[in-house]
């Protein structure tokens, strides 16, 4: 049931499990197999038919935030200013005026779903109060986790410790209006936050019906960097043609299976096993870009292997005689070799930037 449906995209998180690649850009630009993680919802959103999107920013990440949305069409972005990070369900009251009366889809903005959300959307009903995706994980202790009952959810808890059952709450929720009223008197919880979590148990114990709905395909969570690079190689299995799409140009080069090569970009004397995505503007000259790996726009890889990667906007691999694997180079970061003496490792690291050498 669509009808005046809303969406709402969370993206005011820290993102500290990602520093430092959060300590300058929000989580949900990060670019995996060629678009922001936040585009990824925006057309999830569209494709279930909603068109007015909300975007909860913090004053830090709205810019950032704003710019990889910039070229979205056929929806009509808000952006939402939470001034201080204090949970889910405070993002959600924070946006009350922009929702009104309209039941609405809340997105948590780092995260992946393969199949989308409209099976979740086409679920909600007149006389249904909530619809929650939720995923079985092998180990439910950092989600929050339901217990259902014939399809409707009686129990609700976040992170337990003992979890009563294997069901993941995934990063999507369909609301009515109704969970406004209970924002609104909600109390933090034991780490300070206003848990969307204890939200909806309030609905389940004021006798709404909130359903619990598996989610199909694959999910994601995109806190850690190993859940990036992971999330990097679903999406770019996903990538539609099995053979290579060029866009850019292509000299001497083999390139075999599942890859995007944007316009503008240039590839010489390479050898590119997909799937993998080469963004607009990127060089690849005698180099070898293996499988799963995302090269981002203006980024340069120049006799050097890299596989199973994240290279982001402007970043450099030059010259390097050992292949990068699961690396995740950010907006211009740059691995080169050396050229003067001592032989040595010269690096320049940010704070908590990690380094594991061979
Ligand atoms: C939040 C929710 C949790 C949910 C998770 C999904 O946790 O509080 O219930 O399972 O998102 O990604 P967070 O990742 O903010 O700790």
């Amino acid at each position: 049931m669509v009808g005046d449906m809303k969406g709402l995209i969370l993206a005011a998180g820290r993102g500290t499990r990602l520093r430092p690649l959060t300590h300058t850009r929000p989580k949900p630009v990060i670019r995996l197999a060629g678009k922001p993680i936040i585009r990824y919802a925006v057309d999830n959103l569209l494709e279930a038919g909603i068109t007015e999107i909300g975007v909860v920013v913090s004053p830090d990440t709205i810019e950032d935030i704003k710019l990889a949305l910039k070229d979205c069409s056929g929806v009509q972005i808000t952006y939402i200013v939470q001034e201080e990070a204090l949970g889910i369900a405070h993002a959600v009251g924070t946006a009350k005026d922009w929702l009104g009366q309209s039941p609405f889809v809340l997105y948590l903005g780092d995260n992946l779903f393969q199949k989308g959300v409209k099976s979740f959307v086409e679920a909600y009903q007149p006389g249904i109060s909530a619809v929650i995706a939720l995923v079985r994980v092998p180990d439910p202790r950092q989600f929050g986790v339901a217990v259902l009952e014939e399809g409707r959810i009686v129990k609700l808890l976040e992170k337990p410790k003992n979890p009563p059952s294997d069901l993941a709450v995934a990063g999507v929720y369909v609301f009515g209006p109704v969970i406004m009223d209970i924002i609104a008197n909600l109390k933090p919880s034991a780490r300070g936050e206003y848990e969307i979590t204890d939200a909806i148990q309030a609905l389940v114990d004021r006798g709404h019906t909130v359903l619990g709905q598996e989610i199909a395909g694959w999910w994601k969570d995109t806190g850690r960097p190993a859940d990036l690079l992971d999330a990097n190689r679903l999406l770019l299995v996903e990538q539609k043609s099995p053979t290579p799409v060029i866009e850019g140009q292509v000299h001497e080069s083999q390139v075999t299976g599942r890859v995007v090569i944007e316009k503008g970009a240039v590839v010489k004397n390479s050898t590119i096993l997909g799937p993998v995505h080469i963004a607009q503007n990127a060089i690849v000259e005698g180099a070898y870009i293996g499988p799963f790996t995302s090269v981002g726009p203006n980024a340069v890889v120049r006799q050097a292997e890299v596989e199973y990667s994240i290279l982001e906007d402007s970043a450099v691999v030059e010259d390097v005689p050992l292949r990068l694997h699961e690396c995740i180079l950010g907006v211009g970061a740059r691995v080169t070799r050396r050229q003067s003496l001592p032989k040595a490792h010269k690096l320049v690291l940010g704070d908590l930037s990690s380094l594991e050498l061979a």
